[in-house]
């Protein structure tokens, strides 16, 4: 499945991106939408600029998290009426390249923000479509760092607020109040999660009426449904199905009503795997370290939230002839493993090996540390 006869030309490490898998991926998308459902792609996953060119193609929207999010996704061909636009601290100079732009709308986190954006908007001589990110107070089985729908995480509007920021957000000239959004966390396997917020969203929209409010046009349910890192091979496209059926069938979506969704790392994360080098290998009493040529500087997820990858040996001689491995990258901090106790079959200096399901938060993750150079990015195309 990896070209490998092409690997053994690059200098690694890299990221490789299986564009066949990528269109799969999107294809089946596409396939699961109803008319009423939008896909706006959380750039934030992998903004490499020829994957975002194929999901702008197929279709999709952008969801940007910062300026230069938005200026990649409209650089890659998204129209600037998908693009919703997030985060707690926008600055000045990132809302007035939205509204220059036009993007459909801005994820509103603060009351300072919405009155930053109104007076921005007014200064232009324009309107901003708003909707208000509500943090919800659901959980979700994830990880604690990628939470991110509960009262204690910083972002969104707290529920108690809603209704008096709604009419205030009326009352601006510059605000054109457009919808609701939400985002309860990411890497989210159990459809229950979904479920949950779906009912939340249910009384969200039962208390706005109560309230008087008119019919809201768009509800946004942010992204977060998680793909296999332990089975890449089994399940490489997530089930979509599973995944809007949940929606579909919890979510009472109002007459004329618009979904969206802001899915990242079930589109991006399965086609993507960094490859690397293995320098050394070094053994003492109790351990054998393979020691590759990429590092926490290049995929830093295990050592930021022990995340595992499946590690492929690419190139081993003796597939079935097994060995235990602590496999290390070059940094000099000891948090720099992906691994401990790993079987792999036997390996060898200059064996290439594959860190799977590593298209999100691999590549845009990247760090310079130890002066290292970024990671480059080829898609099967190109290769
Ligand atoms: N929408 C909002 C408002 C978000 O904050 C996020 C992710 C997404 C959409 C996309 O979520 P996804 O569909 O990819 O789960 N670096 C971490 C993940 C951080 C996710 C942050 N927000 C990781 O490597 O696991």
């Amino acid at each position: 499945m990896f070209p490998v006869d092409k690997f053994q030309r690059l200098r690694t490490p890299f990221y490789y991106y299986n564009t066949d898998l990528l269109r799969r991926t999107l294809a089946e998308v596409r396939h699961n939408l109803s008319s009423d459902m939008h896909v706006h792609y959380a750039v934030k996953a992998c903004a490499n600029p020829k994957v975002l060119g194929i999901i702008a193609q197929a279709g999709l929207g952008a969801d940007c998290v910062s300026g230069g999010e938005i200026q990649a996704a409209l650089h890659a061909g998204f129209p600037a009426d998908k693009i919703v636009y997030a985060g707690v601290g926008k600055s000045d100079w990132e809302i007035e390249l939205g509204l220059d732009a036009g993007i459909f709308a801005f994820n509103v986190e603060s009351e300072p923000e919405l009155e930053v954006i109104n007076q921005l908007a007014i200064a232009k001589g324009t309107k901003a479509r708003i909707a208000l990110r509500i943090n919800p107070n659901v959980g979700a089985h994830t990880h604690a760092n990628i939470t991110t729908g509960l009262t204690e995480n910083k972002f969104g509007i707290d529920m108690q607020d809603m209704e008096r920021l709604i009419g205030m957000a009326a009352n601006m000239d510059g605000i054109e109040f457009i919808g609701l959004h939400f985002h309860i966390g990411s890497q989210i396997l159990e459809m229950d999660d979904f479920a949950a917020l779906s009912r939340r969203i249910n009384e969200i929209q039962e208390r706005l009426e109560v309230a008087g409010i008119p019919a809201i046009r768009n509800i946004n349910v942010g992204g977060g449904l998680g793909i296999d890192y332990k089975q890449p091979d089994h399940y490489p496209v997530p089930d979509f199905r599973a995944y809007f059926d949940t929606y579909r069938k919890h979510l009472l979506l109002r007459p004329g009503q618009q979904l969206h969704f802001e899915l990242g790392r079930a589109i991006a994360g399965q086609c993507g795997a960094l490859i690397s080098r293995v320098l050394y290998i070094k053994s003492n009493p109790i351990k054998n370290f393979c020691i590759v040529d990429a590092g926490m500087t290049d995929l830093v997820r295990p050592a930021l939230y022990g995340a595992y990858h499946q590690i492929d040996n690419l190139t081993a001689e003796a597939p079935t002839d097994f060995v235990t491995y602590d496999v290390v990258g070059p940094i000099c901090e000891s948090s720099d493993v992906f691994i401990k106790n790993y079987g792999m079959p036997r390996t060898n200096r200059g064996d290439l090996i594959a860190f799977r399901s590593a298209g999100a938060y691999g590549e845009i993750m990247a760090s310079g540390y130890n002066c290292r150079p970024l990671p480059v990015g080829y898609i099967t195309e190109e290769l």
